[in-house]
C-alpha cells in the first residue's frame, strides 16, 4: 500500500498531528490521492476516536496546501456538471466529518493557504497561522472564473456574515498575509515560529476538549445575519444590480454564482447550503470562462514568472545600478520601480529640476503608502535615498543597466545613448522604453547592438505589471536572458517578443481602437460602440481610451508605416478608421490632452460627455441605423485575435503564454477570454468555430477579418491554437 499523504503521529497526550505531505508532488493539492487518503485518515480517526484527544493538521511542504487541482478543473467538458457536483460534494462530506468528529481540530497553517487550502482550514475549529514570508491566505477562485466549492462560500458566510464574506473574501479573491487575514477573521491566531505554531495548536486542543463549530451550536445565527441585520438586508436587493454595474455586463459568471451561493445558502442549514454551493461550482467548472481563466492566470502566468521565454543556459543576472534617461512620466515611474526593488537609481534629465520633479513622483507614492500604513517611514526613506536626480551623465559611472525614456524621437534617443555610453560598465544592458520605434533601428546608434534591447513599460509604471521585452535583429540571447531577470528583479511580468512596428502590444491594441472608430463611419451610435466595448469586457471603452492615448499617436505611426510600405514598393491597404482619425485631428479634436476628442472635456480636463457632433460628422455617408450589437463586440475581439495570429506568423510572438498574459496585463484584453490566443480556442466551436465566424465577419465588414491561411490549416487539421504553437 502506498504511503498516506496525511502522516500520523500521536503524542502522549493523545493528540494526533496529521502532517500533509504528498510524496509525488512539491505541494499538496486536491488530487485523487488527497481524496483517498483523507477518506482513509478520517476512517482511522473515527475508529480510534476513544484514544484521541484532538487533532492538529499541518503540512511538511513550504505551503500549507496549494488548493484545487487546476489541471483537473480546466479539463471538465460541458456535459460533466454532475461529475463536478459529485466531486465538490465528496470533499465537503469529508470535511464535514472532520469538523463533526467530536474532537477539537486545529489547523496549524505553516505557509500559504489559498483556495482549497483555506477551505480545509475553515473546516477546523481553530486556525493558527505562522507569519511566514510570502505566506498568503485567501480564496482567490473568483480570479480563475470559479467559486470555492470545498465549503469556502458556506463557511465564510457562517464565520463572517454575508456582507463581509462577499466583500472582503469571495468577490475579489483577496490574498492576505497572516496578520491581515487575522484582522478579517479568517484566522484566529498568528505566531512567529514553527515551534510556537505546533505548541500553540496543542495547547488549544488541550484547552478546548469540547470544541464544535459555531454553526453546530443550537440557536446559531449567521453573524450580522441576513434579514436580522436591517442594513445589509436593505442593501441586498441592490447587490445584483451593483455587481452588474461593476462588471459592466461583461460575461463573468463567477461573481454572480458566488453571490447566489452565498445568499441562497444563508437561508438553509449547512448541509443544504453545501449542495447549493456545489451546484453553482459545477456550473462554473463546466463553463468556458473558467477554462480560459485557469489557462491564463494559472498556467500561462506561472510559465512566464518562471522565466518561460528566457533563453536557456545563461547565469542569473541582477542589476545593481541603473541610469534612467528622461525623468518624465515613464522615467519617473521606472525609477520608482527599480528603487523599490533595491537597485541604485540615477535619474537623469536635461535639467536637474526635471530630474528632481521625477524623483518627487516616488516621494508622493511613498508618502501615500506610509500614510495608509502600507509602508514604514524607514523603508520609504531608504527607497527614496536610492534615487539620485541629476543632469550630469558622469553620475551614471559604472551603471550596469540603462533604461532610456526620453521623448519619442530616434535621433534624440541615439544622442542620449552616445552621451551616456562612456560612463557605463563595459557590459551594461542598454534598454529603451520606446513604445513605437523599431529596436533594430535604434540599436544602430550604439556600439554594442547585441546588448541593446527594448524594455517597454506600461503607464502608470508602478501599477502596471507587464514588461514587454523586445529583441532587435542583433540583440543577443544573453541580453534577453538578462532582460528577463531584470524584469523579475523589479517584480514585473515579462513577455518576450521580436521586433516589429508597435511590437506585439501596441500593434494589437491599435486594431481594437481602429475597429471601434471604423464603426462610427458605418452608422453605429458612439454610445453603442462604447457599450459594446464594455460588454465585451474591455476595462476602458474604445473611444474613451483613444482620447486618453491621443489621436495623433496612431496617426503618426500609421503615416510612418505607410511610408515604409510604399517605399518598399507595396500598396497601402487603407483601414476605414483612417479618414475619421484624420478628420478628428483636422478639427483639433485630438483627445483629452487637447481638451476635445470623441468626448468633451471641461476646463479641469474632466470627461463630460460624448461629442454630439460625431453623428453629423461621420454618419453622413451611411443610411445605416446601427449595427448588430453582437457583431460590434466581436469585431473588436476578432480584430485583436487575428492580429495576434499574424504576430505568430511573422515570428513576433513565440509563446501562447506571452500572447495571453501580454494582452490581458498590457492592453486590457478582456480577462474572461483568458487572453487573445485563448479567445480563439475558447470560442464556441473551438478553432473551427472561430475560423467560420471570421469568414462571416470578413463578408460583412472587410477582408481584414479573413482568417490567415495558417489558422485555416490548423482548423482543418483539427488542432487547437494553443497546442499548435507548442
Ligand atoms: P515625457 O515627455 O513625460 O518625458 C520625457 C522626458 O525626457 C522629459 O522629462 C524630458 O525633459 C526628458 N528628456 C528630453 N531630452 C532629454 C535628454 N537629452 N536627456 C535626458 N532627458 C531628456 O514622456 P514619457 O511619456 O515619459 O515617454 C518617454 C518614452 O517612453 C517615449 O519613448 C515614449 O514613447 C515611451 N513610452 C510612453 C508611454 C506612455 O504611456 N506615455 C508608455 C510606454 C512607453
Amino acid at each position: 500500500m502506498s504511503e498516506n499523504m496525511f502522516r500520523w503521529e500521536q503524542d502522549g497526550d493523545g493528540i494526533v498531528t496529521l502532517t500533509m505531505d504528498d510524496p509525488d508532488a512539491s505541494a499538496n493539492t486536491m488530487n485523487a490521492r488527497f481524496g483517498t487518503d483523507l477518506e482513509a485518515t478520517l476512517g482511522r480517526l473515527e475508529a480510534e476516536k476513544d484514544s484521541i484527544s484532538g487533532v492538529v493538521l499541518t503540512s511538511a511542504k513550504k505551503t500549507f496546501f496549494a488548493g484545487g487541482n487546476l489541471e483537473d478543473l480546466r479539463s471538465y467538458g460541458p456535459s460533466e456538471a454532475q461529475k463536478a457536483y459529485d466531486q465538490s460534494q465528496a470533499i465537503k462530506t469529508a470535511l464535514r466529518r472532520l469538523e463533526t468528529l467530536g474532537k477539537p481540530v486545529v489547523a496549524a497553517i505553516n505557509g500559504a493557504a489559498l483556495g482549497g487550502g483555506l477551505e480545509i482550514a475553515l473546516a477546523t475549529h481553530h486556525r493558527i497561522a505562522l507569519d511566514a514570508k510570502g505566506s498568503k491566505i485567501g480564496l482567490p477562485e473568483v480570479s480563475l472564473g470559479l467559486l470555492p466549492g470545498g465549503g469556502g462560500v458556506v463557511r465564510t458566510v457562517r464565520l463572517l456574515g454575508i456582507a463581509d464574506a462577499l466583500l472582503q473574501v469571495l468577490l475579489q479573491g483577496q490574498q492576505r498575509n497572516p496578520r491581515a487575514a487575522q484582522e478579517v477573521g479568517l484566522v484566529d491566531e498568528v505566531v512567529d515560529s514553527p515551534e510556537e505554531l505546533l505548541s500553540k495548536a496543542k495547547e488549544w486542543v488541550k484547552a478546548n476538549p469540547e470544541a464544535v463549530q459555531p454553526w453546530d451550536v443550537k440557536g446559531y445565527r449567521i453573524p450580522g445575519g441576513t434579514p436580522s441585520v436591517p442594513k445589509f438586508a436593505a442593501n441586498l436587493p441592490a447587490f445584483p444590480a451593483n455587481l452588474r454595474k461593476q462588471l459592466k455586463n461583461a460575461p463573468m459568471p463567477a461573481p454572480y454564482n458566488i453571490m447566489c451561493a452565498a445568499v441562497e445558502g444563508s437561508q438553509v442549514d449547512i448541509d443544504n447550503a453545501a449542495k447549493i454551493e456545489s451546484r453553482y461550482f459545477a456550473d462554473l467548472v463546466v463553463g468556458q470562462v473558467s477554462t480560459n481563466m485557469i489557462n491564463a492566470f494559472f498556467f500561462d502566468l506561472q510559465a512566464i514568472n518562471k522565466g518561460g521565454s528566457r533563453p536557456d543556459g545563461y547565469e542569473k543576472y541582477s542589476a545593481r545600478k541603473v541610469v534612467v534617461l528622461g525623468a518624465g512620466m515613464m522615467g519617473a515611474g521606472i525609477a520608482y520601480s527599480c528603487a523599490v526593488a533595491g537597485i541604485e537609481v540615477v535619474l537623469k534629465d536635461v535639467a536637474l529640476a526635471n530630474a528632481e520633479k521625477g524623483k518627487d513622483y516616488s516621494k508622493k507614492i511613498l508618502d501615500k503608502a506610509v500614510s495608509r500604513g502600507k509602508q514604514t517611514q524607514e523603508k520609504a526613506d531608504a527607497i527614496l535615498a536610492r534615487i539620485t536626480p541629476t543632469e550630469k551623465p558622469e553620475d551614471a559611472q559604472g551603471a550596469d543597466l540603462v533604461i532610456e525614456a526620453v521623448f519619442e524621437s530616434p535621433d534624440l534617443k541615439k544622442k542620449v545613448f552616445a552621451e551616456i555610453m562612456p560612463h557605463l560598465a563595459p557590459d551594461a544592458v542598454l534598454g529603451s522604453n520606446t513604445s513605437t520605434l523599431p529596436i533594430t533601428d535604434l540599436a544602430t546608434g550604439v556600439e554594442r547592438p547585441e546588448d541593446f534591447v527594448g524594455l517597454h513599460f506600461f503607464s502608470p509604471v508602478d501599477k502596471m505589471p507587464l514588461l514587454e521585452i523586445i529583441s532587435g535583429e542583433k540583440t543577443s540571447d544573453a541580453t534577453l536572458a538578462k532582460a528577463v531577470d531584470i524584469a523579475l528583479q523589479i517584480r514585473k511580468t515579462p513577455i518576450v517578443v521580436s521586433d516589429s512596428r508597435g511590437f506585439f502590444t501596441s500593434r494589437v491594441i491599435g486594431t481594437f481602437l481602429n475597429e471601434a472608430i471604423a464603426m462610427l463611419g458605418e452608422g453605429a451610435s458612439p454610445a453603442a460602440i462604447e457599450q459594446a466595448g464594455s460588454q465585451a469586457g474591455y476595462p476602458a471603452p474604445p473611444l474613451q481610451l483613444m482620447d486618453e492615448l491621443t489621436l495623433t499617436l496612431p496617426q503618426k505611426i500609421r503615416q510612418e508605416t505607410r511610408k515604409g510600405v510604399e517605399a518598399a514598393g507595396g500598396v497601402w491597404d487603407e483601414h476605414p478608421s483612417e479618414p475619421i482619425v484624420d478628420r478628428m485631428v483636422e478639427l483639433g479634436r485630438k483627445g483629452r490632452s487637447s481638451g476635445a476628442g470623441f468626448y468633451e472635456y471641461d476646463e479641469a480636463g474632466k470627461r463630460t460627455r460624448l461629442w454630439t457632433g460625431l453623428q453629423d460628422e461621420f454618419h453622413g455617408a451611411t443610411d445605416s441605423d446601427g449595427l448588430p450589437f453582437e457583431d460590434m463586440k466581436e469585431r473588436m475581439l476578432f480584430a485583436e485575435a487575428l492580429e495576434t495570429v499574424k504576430c505568430f506568423d511573422e515570428g513576433v510572438l513565440h509563446t501562447v503564454a506571452d500572447a495571453n498574459i501580454g494582452s490581458i496585463m498590457g492592453i486590457g484584453f478582456p480577462a474572461w477570454t483568458g487572453g487573445v490566443a485563448q479567445y480563439i480556442d475558447g470560442y464556441p466551436g473551438g478553432l473551427p468555430g472561430f475560423v467560420e465566424r471570421a469568414r462571416i465577419l470578413a463578408k460583412g465588414y472587410g477582408d481584414r477579418f479573413t482568417p490567415p491561411a495558417s489558422l485555416v490549416e490548423k482548423a482543418e487539421k483539427g488542432q487547437n491554437f494553443r497546442d499548435s504553437i507548442g
